[in-house]
């Protein structure tokens, strides 16, 4: 071998030692990375998730804070616009902070809901919709039920958002809770050790299409007792079962299509 093939192969050898050394870097840069990247996309979707939660929340409550509106939709003098601004007082109680529409997805996502709340509540206030319960009742659970069907029409197929609860209380058999839902609800919610409040994501199905779902769950207050405890609660009830206070009585769900 003469002197310049050997400071070639040297050389050579060299520079695979070099790539060697880097493609280590390169592939845990990658690995990093790419993780990096499933875990922000995953936690924008958690954050729109949990945010649609709270939207809905804070509408719903303003049925609860305002009886006349219950019992007399067309008659209680609240129209969309004052409803909007009850919606975003709760809201900041309940974040800490003013609404804001945020950017991309979650600002999609806001806007979407808001203006299905605005339509829902616009339809029953000015008479147009008259589908509430049997004694004419704007219920906040019929509320919760429009605006979320609404939202998941008005979204385009993109996204789904529900009011459901454990079957044993099921009321409105068309918010039954799906089958994955139901495994939540009954293997984590229901069991003793789970923190109370606390909520579930995953990457799951929904109606055969690939989703990030989240699952928040909701207790029974007193509040809720005088149609969902006792004798009321079990003729209501499809398990036939009277709810308590402190038990499990609703979940919110929230899917976001892939
Ligand atoms: C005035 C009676 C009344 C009160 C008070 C009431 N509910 Fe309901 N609830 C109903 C009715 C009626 C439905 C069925 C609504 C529908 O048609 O979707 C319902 C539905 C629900 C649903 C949807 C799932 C289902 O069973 O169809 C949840 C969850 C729920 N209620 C939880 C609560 C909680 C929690 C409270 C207290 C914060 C409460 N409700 C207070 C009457 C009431």
């Amino acid at each position: 071998m003469t002197g310049e093939v050997q400071i070639f192969f040297t050389y050579t050898l060299r520079r695979c030692r070099v790539i060697k050394k880097y493609s280590v870097f390169l592939v845990l840069f990658t690995f990093i990375f790419g993780i990096g990247s499933v875990s922000s996309w995953a936690s924008e979707d958690e954050a729109t998730a949990k945010e649609l939660t709270i939207l809905l929340k804070a509408s719903r409550a303003v049925l609860v804070q305002n009886k006349p509106l219950i019992k007399n939709p067309t008659g209680a003098g609240i129209g969309v616009d004052q409803f909007m601004e009850f919606t975003m007082a709760n809201y900041e109680k309940m974040v800490g902070s003013k609404f804001s529409m945020a950017d991309g997805a979650k600002g999609q996502a806001q806007k979407i809901l808001i203006d299905a709340i605005k339509g829902v509540v616009g339809d029953v206030v000015s008479g147009k919709d008259t589908k509430l319960d049997p004694n004419g009742r704007f219920l906040p659970a019929i509320f919760a039920r429009k605006a979320a069907s609404r939202f998941g029409e008005e979204s385009g197929g993109k996204m789904y958002l529900k009011l459901t609860t454990q079957d044993k209380y099921l009321v409105n058999a068309s918010n039954k809770a799906d089958a994955w839902e139901k495994g939540v609800i009954d293997g984590k919610f229901l069991n003793a050790d789970w923190k109370k409040g606390s909520t579930h994501s995953e990457m799951a199905t929904h109606d055969g299409k690939k989703a990030f779902r989240l699952i928040l769950p909701e207790y029974y207050k007193a509040g809720c007792m005088g149609c969902h405890g006792g004798a009321k609660g079990a003729g209501i009830h499809a398990g036939k079962t009277a709810g308590k206070v402190g038990e499990l009585g609703g979940a919110i769900s929230v899917a976001i299509y892939k």
